[in-house]
């Protein structure tokens, strides 16, 4: 066994085109930052390296769509999540980025030094070509037709219904996404990383020397790994990203997945001059933390680039997390089908370590798993409340009522309380096993053990029925809470980082190292106690219920993106359309039609008329909101009866797909009466 000396660990960078959600922190994050805090609360050298990755084609067309530069995405987004992590307490060492210069010179100088030693071959391909652009079409910027399920609007990498990989040119009836042309075949010269070469290499390393990772990557590299590995491209032709700092590779850039791991290092060389030992001395243990989309970037691509720089050191362990879905669906940023950190921290003031305790107990660990609005708030308040917070709080309450909150006389311990302080000690164990492991899941079911044995240990002890003939007992029985109390700080630390500060406030102690849990002693006798306070409080139904309304709003707004527009009615004549006598008109007067849910009855100003027209907009506007609005109108429509009101004439109104609609009328005022056409 190898000698370790320092750990370095990774978090995936998250992607600067969209904010971060509950999936990428259950997958990545909440597991990092525990492993972390671990590490340091045992006083090991720790770096905890991460940043946003901000090259690669989805930031492109995002920019595009949004009529803004790459550079403003990234911004944007960079400083949403970092903010966002640090709200929850994510503790990383550095939140980087890779648009800075530090990276760009870093990716490069990897890139030449692997080119100068002849580890790139060069190959010529066809790639599509958009005419009217004047560019290559990235995979993504191409749209056809998935061969497989008949989608329409499947990208040159991947079709999204039916999650096939595809190749750009399996397209039927492929468009290029910038200009809606048809693309052409182009030839393009790449830089090649030959992974086949380096695959007897990665066999024996991975499949041999590293059986103990974890099942599902270990799994995932084997198959790759047996299917055969090929030759994988590292530029790529567009104009955001680190340029190929080679002569003739002008409009080409580094492929973003090959740019994004070297920025662990970049930022672990912003972070400190001593950044090389990290990096380079075979004994610091190098641990990336990723989600399971990331395995075969970070087990066998970035180790074969590693491996051929020459200089580094490869992972320890790669304990990738499987996916977390949202209700039951998938969890897509595009289709806003997600809770968005930025949000949670808003809407939930002061209950980070709720999400922390739920996103870890929930974790994807070993499968793909479930959070439910409804699990959070029982999680919250049958364990949290009831079990965590009850316990710590009795044992406050209790011992001020007793002993004027000050910590009481041990006495001689009974064997129960032995037993149940020789517990922790086996806890820690249990603790430090999972977590060193990768097992959060169970390691915070330890944690919480620990309240579990608290409030077993009172109500087993009964100081509150005991006090009445022994206070003495009472005294030994509530050090032992208090003991296990401070216990309980230590333990959920890596894990409730906010609730740890607030406990060791309560206890009124500086932080406690690791090397203290499973101690029978921590605090004094006679030590003054803080004030008791919650340290968790219910969460209500309503609360619940707004969030799942939020969620069924997305789902309608989806549903209507969904919709494909009507298709087109036969074609009239110019005279047909002539017959209409469309023309702004002004509401003067508005009153909902009596009996009836969707009809108002309008009095109007047409210009050549006050007239009055029946309207089904009751569900969208009211009265008063339609009075004094310009409307289009139908004046020539047959005069018809409506609830026995004279209806003369319709106006026009937007609908969507899901059926709501909206008053169509001119951009500025103009005089009632004005045609349209
Ligand atoms: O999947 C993702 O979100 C990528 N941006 C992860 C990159 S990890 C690393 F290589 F930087
Ligand atoms: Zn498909």
């Amino acid at each position: 066994m190898k000698k370790i000396k320092r750990y370095l660990v990774t978090s995936a960078l998250p992607y600067a085109n969209g904010p971060v959600h509950i999936g990428h922190l259950a997958g990545v994050y909440i597991p990092s930052d525990i492993y972390v805090r671990y590490l340091r609360l045992k006083g090991e050298d720790v770096l905890s390296i991460c940043g946003s990755d901000e090259h690669g084609v989805p930031i492109t067309i995002k920019a595009r769509q949004e009529g803004v530069t790459p550079q403003d995405i990234v911004d944007k987004y960079h400083n949403i999540i970092k903010n966002a992590f640090k709200g929850l307490g994510i503790s990383f060492d550095i939140y980087s980025r890779t648009s800075s210069p530090i990276h760009h010179k870093t990716a490069s100088d990897f890139f030449l030094n692997l080119y100068n030693k002849g580890e790139f071959i060069e190959q010529t391909t066809m790639q599509y070509y958009d005419e009217e652009a004047k560019q290559f079409l990235a995979d993504r910027y191409i749209v056809g037709t998935c061969p497989h399920c008949q989608n329409d609007r499947a990208y040159g990498d991947q079709c999204e219904k039916c999650g096939s990989t595809l190749n750009a040119t399996d397209l039927i009836n492929p468009k290029s996404a910038i200009t809606g042309s048809v693309p052409v075949l182009k030839e393009t010269k790449h830089w090649f990383l030959p992974l086949d070469k380096h695959e007897p290499f990665l066999r024996k390393w991975i499949l041999e020397e590293h059986k103990e990772w974890k099942p599902n990557v270990y799994g995932q590299c084997k198959s790759w790994l047996d299917l055969g590995l090929q030759p994988r491209a590292v530029s790529r032709d567009l104009d955001w990203g680190i340029p190929v700092p080679l002569k003739g590779a002008e409009g080409k850039v580094l492929y973003v997945w090959f740019d994004a791991p070297i920025g662990y290092i970049s930022a672990t060389k912003e972070l400190t001059p001593d950044w090389e030992k990290y990096w380079k001395d075979d004994e610091t243990k190098l641990v990336h933390f990723i989600g399971k989309d990331n395995i075969v970037f970070h087990c066998i691509v970035f180790p074969s680039m590693l491996k051929a720089h020459g200089e580094f050191i490869l992972p320890d362990n790669v304990p990738a997390n499987e996916f977390l879905n949202l209700e039951s669906d998938k969890i897509s940023t595009s289709r806003n089908w997600a809770v968005w950190l930025h949000e949670y921290l808003e809407e939930f003031p002061g209950k980070q370590d709720v999400l922390r305790y739920v996103l870890c107990a929930n974790a994807p660990e070993t499968k793909d798993n479930d959070f439910t609005w409804k699990d959070f708030q029982a999680r919250n308040n049958n364990e949290l409340v009831a079990i965590l917070g009850n316990f710590v709080n009795r044992a406050m309450v209790l011992t001020s009522k007793y002993f004027e909150g000050k910590v009481p006389i041990r006495g001689e311990l009974t064997d129960y309380d032995k037993s149940c302080l020789d517990e922790i000690a086996k806890i820690k164990t249990a603790l430090e096993e999972n977590i060193e492991n990768y097992k959060f899941r169970e390691a915070l079911k330890e944690a919480m053990n620990i309240a579990r044995i608290g409030n077993k240990y009172l109500a087993d002890t009964e100081p509150w029925k005991v006090i009445k003939e022994n206070k003495e007992r009472v005294a030994t029985i509530l050090n032992t809470a208090l003991q296990i109390t401070a216990n309980l700080a230590i333990a959920i630390e890596p894990f409730m980082p906010f609730t740890a500060e607030k406990m060791l406030n309560l206890l009124q102690v500086t932080p406690l190292g690791w090397d203290k849990l499973g101690s029978p002693v921590i605090l004094e006798e006679g030590h003054a106690l803080g004030k008791p306070e919650l340290l968790f409080e219910k969460i209500e139904d309503n609360v619940i219920e707004a969030q799942l309304k939020k969620l069924e709003e997305t789902k309608a707004a989806n549903l209507a993106k969904e919709v494909k527009a009507e298709p087109q009615k036969a074609s009239i004549s110019f005279d047909d359309f002539g017959k209409m006598d469309i023309r702004v008109a002004k509401v003067i007067a508005a009153e909902k039609v009596a009996k009836t849910k969707k009809l108002l009855k309008l009095t109007i100003d047409t210009g050549m008329d006050t007239r009055t027209i029946v309207s089904g907009i009751a569900e969208f506007y009211t009265a008063e909101e339609m009075v004094g609005k310009q409307i289009v109108i139908l004046a020539n429509l047959e005069p018809r009866e409506i609830k026995g009101i004279l209806s003369q004439g319709m106006i026009l109104m937007a609908q969507d797909a899901t059926g709501k609609l909206a008053v169509v009328a001119p951009e500025y005022n103009v005089k009632p009466g004005s045609s349209v056409g």
